[in-house]
């Protein structure tokens, strides 16, 4: 086990009718907030409605800016800075899924910084300071609820990159999982798909005795599976919501990555297809996963047999360990199947055209220094362009 500095901030308030408490949360750090949020889901649900109202039962204000588009654009993260700046705001309320989150946290990023908020994703300088957020979390799957992370899209350059301090951590989370009954179902399984991937990410190391952490990601990755199944047959179960919408913070809050080395070339090369093609970045990672594994097994097939029979529920002999961990990764594609996604980059509607060049992103700062990718094992351009070729 590696040595780790583990702290997490984010206050989890859980549970049936928990919304209705915002304004009584907010109120002790702001009299007056910036309220985000997308493109209308909350609106149509009636929970813009009890927001504000408990908002103004406690006394607290709000500007409001909507249009976050999945995928969050650069460009209104931009106003809202601006929107923060001119209203003398020093607090974000974010009420939706990952996409507001994340343009929340860009948004509060940059309104105490000079230059362009742009700056940090493109070089990965640190901060110094952010402005606290908030959130309502309204789709299960990013983790963003309690994660340090956030992913911006700057729609000009064609580039979505990921930033993360512990200081973009919000201060408390909303997690009612009775606001998750409307969502789409192709939602619900890009949902699903990312939280088994931020789990997977972790999972597949190089780092050995790591009893404590291999055990919480197997356990959490089957009830993750097992409570997606109930869904897809019974939308509004409450009790397999709660138990997806807990395992969604569990798999991306840090804990599950203490002590390990982790991986993160999945999601590196799944924001590339995002950028370009603006997939839904759970069902980029349906498709790019199985193909990394199918990639790097016979390398790694220790991790890949013990993912095989404790996750996957591979059975039967162990004499051949390239059919177990085969098994496994056919098991994991078939799950993505069942739950709806696409198996090639073809479903996504992508051809061979940006291969090359989306390869090169994921190995490449925009100022063309080279860049990490991967973990399990270190990945090339041309180890990236073959996943990507797998893909097909
Ligand atoms: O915009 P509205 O109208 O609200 O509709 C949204 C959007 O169209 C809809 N939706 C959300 N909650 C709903 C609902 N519809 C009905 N009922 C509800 N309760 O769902 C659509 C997708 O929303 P979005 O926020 O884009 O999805 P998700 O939560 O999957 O977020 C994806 C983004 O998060 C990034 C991804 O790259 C992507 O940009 N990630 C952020 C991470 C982080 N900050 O830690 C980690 C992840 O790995 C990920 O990269
Ligand atoms: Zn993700």
């Amino acid at each position: 086990m590696l040595n780790f500095d583990y702290s997490n901030k984010t206050r989890i308030v859980f549970g049936k009718g928990t919304e209705t408490q915002v304004g009584s949360l907010v109120k002790p750090y702001a009299e007056k907030i910036l309220l985000h949020y997308g493109g209308g889901s909350i609106k149509k649900s009636g929970l813009y409605d009890r927001v504000a109202a408990s908002l103004r039962e406690s006394g607290v204000s709000f500007v409001e800016l909507g249009g976050v588009q999945p995928n969050p654009r650069l460009s209104l993260i931009h106003q809202g800075i601006e929107l923060c700046r001119r209203e003398g705001i020093g607090f974000i309320l974010a009420v939706g899924g990952g996409s507001v989150i994340d343009s929340a946290k860009a948004i509060a990023m940059g309104v105490p910084y000079d230059g362009d908020v742009w700056d940090f994703f493109a070089t990965g300088k640190p901060i110094e300071t952010a402005l606290p957020v908030a959130t309502i979390l309204t789709l299960p799957a990013t983790g963003s609820e309690a994660s340090d992370g956030t992913v911006v899209t700057n729609e000009e350059a064609q580039l979505k990159l990921p930033y993360g301090d512990v200081i973009l951590r919000p201060v408390f989370s909303i997690m009612n999982p009775e606001l998750y009954f409307t969502l789409p179902e192709n939602q619900v399984a890009n949902g699903v798909c990312d939280m088994m991937s931020h789990i997977m990410e972790r999972y597949f190391t190089n780092t050995t005795h790591t009893d404590v952490t291999d055990g919480l990601c197997e356990s959490v990755l089957r009830t993750i599976m097992s409570n997606a199944r109930i869904l897809k047959r019974d939308h509004t179960n409450y009790d397999a919501w709660a138990e997806i919408a807990l395992a969604g913070t569990v798999a991306h809050n840090g804990l599950l990555g203490l002590g390990r080395e982790e991986d993160w070339g999945c999601h590196n090369m799944e924001h590339e297809l995002s950028a370009i093609y603006d997939v839904a970045h759970g069902a980029g990672l349906a498709v790019v996963t199985p193909a990394w594994m199918r990639h790097i097994y016979k390398e790694h097939l220790p991790i890949f047999v013990q993912f095989a029979v404790n996750v996957m529920g591979v059975g039967g002999g162990l004499r051949d360990l390239e059919a177990v961990a085969l098994e496994g990764i056919r098991r994991l594609q078939a799950f993505f199947t069942e739950m709806g996604q696409p198996s090639t980059l073809a479903g996504l509607g992508i051809d061979s055209r940006h291969l090359a060049q989306m390869a090169y992103k994921a190995t490449h700062w925009p100022d063309g220094s080279p860049k990490p990718l991967g973990g399990l094992k270190k990945l090339s351009e041309q180890d990236a362009l073959a996943v990507y070729q797998l893909a097909l």
